[in-house]
């Protein structure tokens, strides 16, 4: 039998770097306690990849742009590489189920259902959505967005969940660079995908206030990765 400490050390999560893996408007409205989306833009989605955000914010009439490496890809490819991402998830919950708090999703299938229905909104959007400039190939930490080109901007599931792949300064850059486009940035989750809070998250709210800029943790609506119940919200002061 397997102690919880060494359950714990085990790489749960077989994942090739950075994956897309996209959610819906209300799980992104829970991340970032938004309760109105009237006002928000224009907004930016850092790190779209195939989330539902763009296209249902956008749909409501708010401005909206999304950036992601993975727009250079044509939609069936970013589908087939979802396709992969969902049996790793599906392995990997299966090992870290006792990680997850289930209350808001209920079961690993709506897990699943609610990232195919973002999937077939993003991708449903994307071809036209694309040109019109709702969608931007680019990748953080360097975005080809004008300073104080949006009100809020949002880092969902990549900045220091993925602290493994994405190291220290990466995070220091990333976060300067969405504050240099945006007034306001909010990043969802602030663990690990081991489970564990982000060990990048101190020294990152450090640089940040060394370079004159106000961070605050606050309570979101939200719990999949247990304990995970807070975005760091960053603005200029
Ligand atoms: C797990 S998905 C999250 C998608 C979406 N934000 C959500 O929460 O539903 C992470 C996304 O980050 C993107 N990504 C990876 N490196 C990036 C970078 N340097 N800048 C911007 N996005 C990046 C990946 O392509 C992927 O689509």
């Amino acid at each position: 039998m397997i102690k919880e400490t060494q359950r714990i050390s085990l790489p749960e999560f077989d994942l090739d770097g950075v994956v897309p893996w996209g959610r819906r408007l209300a799980e992104y409205q829970a991340f970032f306690a938004l309760d109105y989306i009237a006002g928000i833009g224009p907004v930016l989605d850092a790190g779209g990849g195939p989330s539902s955000f763009a296209a249902e914010v956008a749909s409501a009439g708010v401005r909206v742009v999304a950036a992601d490496p993975i727009y250079r890809l044509p939609g069936e490819t970013i589908a087939a590489r979802f396709e992969e991402t969902a049996v790793a998830m599906h392995e990997g919950m299966a090992r870290a189920t006792y990680r997850f708090n289930w209350g808001h999703y209920g079961s690993e299938e709506v897990v699943h259902r609610m990232r195919r229905e973002a999937l077939a909104l993003f991708l449903s959007d994307f071809e036209v959505g694309k040109a019109v400039g709702r969608y931007v190939p680019a990748a953080l930490p360097n975005l080809p967005f004008a300073d104080g080109a949006f009100r809020l901007a949002l880092s969902s599931h990549l900045l220091f969940l993925h602290g493994d792949t994405l190291d220290f300064d990466f995070h220091v850059a990333a976060m300067k660079e969405l504050l240099r486009v945006a007034g306001e940035v909010r990043v969802f989750p602030l663990f690990n995908l081991d489970g564990r809070p982000s060990s990048h998250l101190p020294g990152v709210m450090r640089a940040m206030g060394q370079d004159g800029v106000r961070c605050a943790l606050r309570e979101v609506p939200f719990e999949f990765q247990k304990g995970a119940r807070q975005m760091l919200v960053a603005w200029r002061g």
